[in-house]
């Protein structure tokens, strides 16, 4: 999706439209979505608990309870991510906080789920990329930050666990710059670290944020502001290294780096740094404030014809970006959830479905608290909505009103790296398993493979990672009543024939695919199994053909 910046519109069908609604300029502009990415432990858990703290919105839904007692935020609601305390499905998470409403994209930490994330990531408009201070750059930190890359989103950075010994923040700027090519401005600044971690130094405004922990865990860390150029401040500070080393990186700082260039964020060059921690609060609402002022208001997103559609364009536009189903297990239902782009959502709605060319009636959509919902009359631009799925709608798929046709492009699959038969050993389950494993593929949870024209044959599933296929099992258990035995596969990459069918026949008669496995995906599209990267590296090197691409799109 090709980014705009903000303020830039210019939507070439607003002109053409039989415009019957353009979302009030003021509901465009007063949203903000944000997704969180980190290595696992880096503390997003905590920060989500923290935002929504500062934005009242853990008061409205409940009170903020300990991870000993059930080691999951409003975010975590499958049963099997509570039990491993791991968040597995994206999940919107929405508050208002002054005059901004926030939308938070929840992402799954674990690289087994890199594919959810990256769907995520294509509905928001930034992200937040949150480091532990000790640790520096992790390798989920690296995978999830070249995925954002990929779509060039904004990214604000939060260097987090100030409150342990921490490596210098010059060395975490070093890092960031190094290895991500990523500028980083440090917009927040610390004071010390571990034990003598005191505060932040706001270089936007030279003023000197002195934290005191608050007593309970849930609440608002009391905080004193101090200009930088007040003779109180040593004393305030009350440690004379710490005072001299403050007034030297400030200096230093303000030599050294370049002026904030939002153009360049918002196009993935420079990062608005914070250094803060998120379990004792220091930081965290200075964090939001500049989020809210500097971040974007929803953009719009081109569609595969390079027409621009921007939030002020008259009609309804959104894409699907995630499936599920079974979020409540007493309603037995299925949601699609649809990034709104453009116009208004509004309740009993006709909208088009660009793929199968059907009216659908949008008669109740759903705004996401994790798993809270209520129902919505009306959204805009930059909201998610989840709509009941009576299994029409897949992911990347786009619903429109008004009578020009709009289709976004489609969200692509990771490569697989897992690949394993299922099936169920009792006969008579095999109507619920078929039912669930359907779902699960319409979900995207997996990937199905089959030998080509083998409809009925062996079902081959492949995923990003292993813990996916945990995940099919326990859902068809727990959602379908059904046992599953896998049986994993030596393959280790996938790679699709975009020669197609003809240029794998011409390789195969050749002699080129011995020990290589040949299948179709859902789509009958032909892929090709290996044992190692080296193997597809001279496959593809040697016979170009056949066109390997890691991607499906
Ligand atoms: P994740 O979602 O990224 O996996 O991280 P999560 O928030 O679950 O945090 C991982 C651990 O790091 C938790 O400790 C959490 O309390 C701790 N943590 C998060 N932010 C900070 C911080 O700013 N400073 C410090 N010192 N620790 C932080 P835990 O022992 O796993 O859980 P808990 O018993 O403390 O809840």
């Amino acid at each position: 999706f090709a980014r705009q910046s903000a303020g830039l519109k210019q939507s070439t069908l607003s002109s053409e439209s039989s415009s019957t609604y353009q979302a009030p300029l003021s509901e465009i502009t007063k949203r903000r979505n944000l997704a969180i990415i980190s290595h696992p432990d880096s503390g997003k858990t905590t920060m989500t608990e923290k935002l929504l703290l500062y934005g009242g919105a853990l008061q409205q839904a409940g009170a903020v309870r300990h991870k000993a007692e059930q080691r999951a935020t409003q975010s975590d609601f499958l049963a099997m991510e509570q039990e491993r305390g791991i968040s597995i499905s994206s999940t919107v998470l929405n508050f208002d906080y002054q005059d901004y409403t926030i939308r938070l994209l929840d992402t799954p930490g674990h690289q087994d789920f890199s594919e959810d994330t990256y769907r995520a990531l294509a509905a928001t408009d930034q992200a937040l990329m949150l480091m532990d201070a000790a640790k520096g750059l992790e390798p989920q930190t690296r995978k999830l930050f070249e995925v954002c890359q990929l779509r060039s989103i904004p990214l604000f950075t939060f260097v987090n666990k100030m409150d342990r010994p921490a490596l210098s923040p010059y060395d975490i700027m070093d890092q960031i710059e190094q290895e991500f090519g990523l500028e980083p401005h440090p917009i927040l600044w610390p004071i010390g670290d571990g034990d003598r971690f005191k505060g932040v130094l706001d270089r936007t405004t030279n003023t000197v944020h002195l934290y005191q922990k608050a007593e309970k865990r849930g609440a608002k860390a009391e905080a004193t502001e101090v200009a930088l150029d007040d003779e109180r401040l040593a004393d305030w500070i009350g440690d004379s290294e710490l005072y001299e080393k403050l007034m030297e990186d400030a200096e230093l700082l303000n030599e050294m780096i370049p002026p904030l260039d939002m153009e360049r964020v918002m196009i993935g060059k420079q990062s608005p740094l914070f250094f803060g921690s998120a379990m004792t609060n220091f930081g965290v609402q200075l964090f939001l404030d500049h989020f809210c002022r500097m971040g974007t208001e929803p953009l719009g997103r081109e569609t595969s014809k390079d027409i621009l559609i921007t939030p002020d364009y008259g009609e309804f536009t959104g894409f699907v970006f995630k499936t599920q189903a079974n979020l409540d297990p007493k309603h037995r239902d299925r949601l699609a959830y649809v990034r709104i782009v453009s116009g208004k959502y509004e309740k009993g709605m006709k909208v088009n479905h660009s793929r199968s060319k059907r009216q659908y009636n949008l008669a109740q959509a759903q705004a996401l608290f994790g798993s809270d919902r209520t129902s919505v009359d009306e959204a805009f631009p930059g909201d998610v909505i989840g709509i009941n799925n009576p299994g029409s709608f897949a992911i990347g798929d786009t619903l429109y009103s008004g009578n020009s046709p709009i289709a976004f492009p489609g969200i692509p699959s990771f490569s697989p790296e897992k690949f394993a038969y299922i099936r169920a050993p009792n006969p008579s389950d095999y109507k619920s398993f078929k039912k669930g494993i359907d779902q699960l593929l319409a979900e995207g949870a997996v990937q199905a493979l089959r030998q080509r024209n083998d409809e009925n044959g062996p079902l081959l599933l492949a995923a990003v990672g292993q813990l996916q296929f945990e995940v099919v099992q326990a859902r068809l258990l727990s959602e379908y009543k059904v046992d599953s035995k896998m049986e994993p596969l030596g393959y280790s990459l996938a790679r699709w024939v975009d020669g197609g069918w003809e240029a794998v026949e011409k390789a195969d008669k050749d002699g080129k695919l011995f020990g290589i496995m040949i299948v179709q995906d859902q789509w009958k599209r032909p892929v090709l199994l290996f044992r190692n990267d080296w193997k597809a590296a001279s496959l593809a090197e040697e016979e170009k053909y056949l066109q390997l691409k890691p991607w499906s799109a």
